[in-house]
């Protein structure tokens, strides 16, 4: 059975860099707190009328095709990571089929926010190894800027989000020293409203625990997707309770960074690099630490592009490549937590 291996990769950021001081001209906060909790100087906001979460990744996936030596017309499935489609349906996978004047094609649209990107590649991975596929793109792109709270009131969510794409195409190889060598991915319902934006959806304001999720009284609720009252509760923003998702965040990163090495019989030391999930700096730094990893071993941007989700593992990816950081049959991790809450690992040799 044939191993798939990254056979090209690209990245897109929108040229808009907002600092942290320009986040204050809409709320209370400040440079000093966000760099010391999170890391963050500065992300990208797309532009509000030009560019959406289809259009970026579509940007990254040109790159990609082209360093593979394809054209679009070769790809013959689409694998798209994001938690902030342009349409609630249909997904961004047929918008990148439309706009790349690709075949008719499968389109699969994945829904595992910060572990979407490797839960994507996992996918199209099967897919290589039965030998069903033989070029897949896979595409995680965010635009988170469309979708916070720009007051105070979402100072803590607000400040560590930032837009952007990554994308690879995936091919099979022979080779016994390259491709991806396995992937991991876990979840835990049980904390799922932890980490997440209740509204559009079909809850009716009760978790599916039966717990209620605000006082509404029947009226308001009604028995709409979305609601005035919905929005005045800021519903329609994500919600985070940033101290779980921290405590949560360190045990599960590293416990997924060593199940993948220990199913490949590698150790730390063996690692070129590990690319993190940009989640927050002091996450990655805890991650580490804990795992005794040198600097030179971990990869990490989110300094300048703040957490983009889905996109932050191909965008670091893409760029600790480009920089000549990972050469061919390195090993190198990629590892992943985030809503759900999910959690998920990929070794590979590049
Ligand atoms: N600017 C200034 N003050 C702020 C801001 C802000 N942007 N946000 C919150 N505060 C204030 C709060 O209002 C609070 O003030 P108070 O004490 O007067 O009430 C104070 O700072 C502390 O608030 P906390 O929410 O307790 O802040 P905390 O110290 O926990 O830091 C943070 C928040 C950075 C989110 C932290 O919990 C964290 O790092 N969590 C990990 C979660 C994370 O990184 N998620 C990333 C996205 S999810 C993912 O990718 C997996």
């Amino acid at each position: 059975m044939p191993r798939s291996k990254i056979a090209g990769i690209g990245m897109y950021v929108p040229k808009n860099v907002v600092t942290n001081n320009d986040l204050k001209k809409y709320m209370d906060t400040s440079d000093e707190w966000i760099q010391e909790r999170t890391g963050i100087k500065e992300r990208r906001y797309a532009d509000r009328t030009k560019e959406t979460t289809a259009t970026m990744g579509i940007e990254a996936a040109k790159i990609a095709i082209e360093r593979a030596g394809i054209t679009p017309q070769d790809i013959d499935f689409i694998v798209f990571a994001t938690i902030c489609p342009d349409y609630y349906f249909p997904g961004c996978g047929v918008l990148v089929q439309r706009a790349m004047k690709m075949k008719e094609v499968g389109a699969l649209d994945v829904r595992d926010q910060c572990s979407g990107f490797i839960y994507a590649l996992s996918t199209a991975d099967q897919f290589i190894r039965t030998g069903m596929y033989k070029n897949i793109l896979v595409v995680a792109s965010e635009k988170h800027s469309f979708g916070l709270d720009f007051s105070t009131r979402g100072r803590n969510i607000t400040v560590i989000f930032g837009d952007g794409a990554g994308a690879v195409v995936l091919q099979p190889t022979d080779d016994e020293n390259r491709g991806i060598l396995s992937t991991h991915l876990h979840c835990d319902g049980n904390n799922a409203e932890i980490l997440a934006m209740y509204n559009p959806g079909t809850h009716a304001n009760y978790w599916t625990n039966g717990n209620k999720l605000a006082d509404f009284n029947e009226a308001e609720i009604g028995e709409m997707f979305m609601s005035h009252a919905m929005i005045d509760h800021a519903q329609n923003f994500p919600n985070m309770d940033g101290p779980t998702v921290f405590k949560i965040a360190v045990e599960k990163f590293p416990e997924v960074i060593m199940e993948a090495l220990n199913a490949n019989n590698y150790q730390t030391s063996d690692l070129r690099l590990l690319i993190p999930h940009q989640a927050n700096l002091r996450i990655s730094q805890f991650v580490q630490k804990k795992l005794r990893l040198t600097d030179e071993q971990v990869y990490n941007n989110i300094q300048k592009y703040g957490n983009t989700t889905a996109a932050s593992i191909p965008i670091a990816l893409c760029e600790a490549y480009e920089m000549g950081k990972i050469k061919e049959g390195d090993l190198v991790c990629l590892a992943a937590f985030g809503s759900g809450f999910t959690w998920a690992s990929a070794l590979l040799k590049w």
